[in-house]
């Protein structure tokens, strides 16, 4: 695994969402409840960034082009009308630095 650093954690306020680029594209960054989750930004259903056009609650984002919804813990599909889930990336934080592999 190769983590690299991407912000810090006080980039990212609870309830709210960042946008970083990775080796393979934009990643969003979740706030829930002051535990960070690392998915691919881009909705499975559409080119729409998560993290800049989504609705985070608790720990469900709604893409606000079609509303489909994914749980930002497992990336699973919670509502339609996406079908595929969305990728997660490990993530973890060393002082106040976040970390992400892309790989
Ligand atoms: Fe996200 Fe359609 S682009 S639900």
């Amino acid at each position: 695994m190769t983590f690299s650093v991407v912000c810090n954690v006080s980039d990212i306020p609870v309830g709210e969402a960042l946008k970083v680029e990775g080796s393979e594209g934009a990643i969003a960054i979740f706030n829930v409840d002051g535990e960070l989750f690392a998915t691919q930004d881009r909705c499975t259903h559409g080119d729409w960034s998560l993290s800049e056009g989504g609705y985070l609650e608790g720990d469900i984002v709604e893409c606000s082009l079609h509303m489909g919804k994914f749980c930002v813990r497992t990336g699973k599909v919670k509502a339609a009308p996406p079908c595929d889930p969305l990728k997660m990336f490990p993530l973890k934080i060393e002082g106040d630095d976040v970390l992400v592999d892309f790989d």
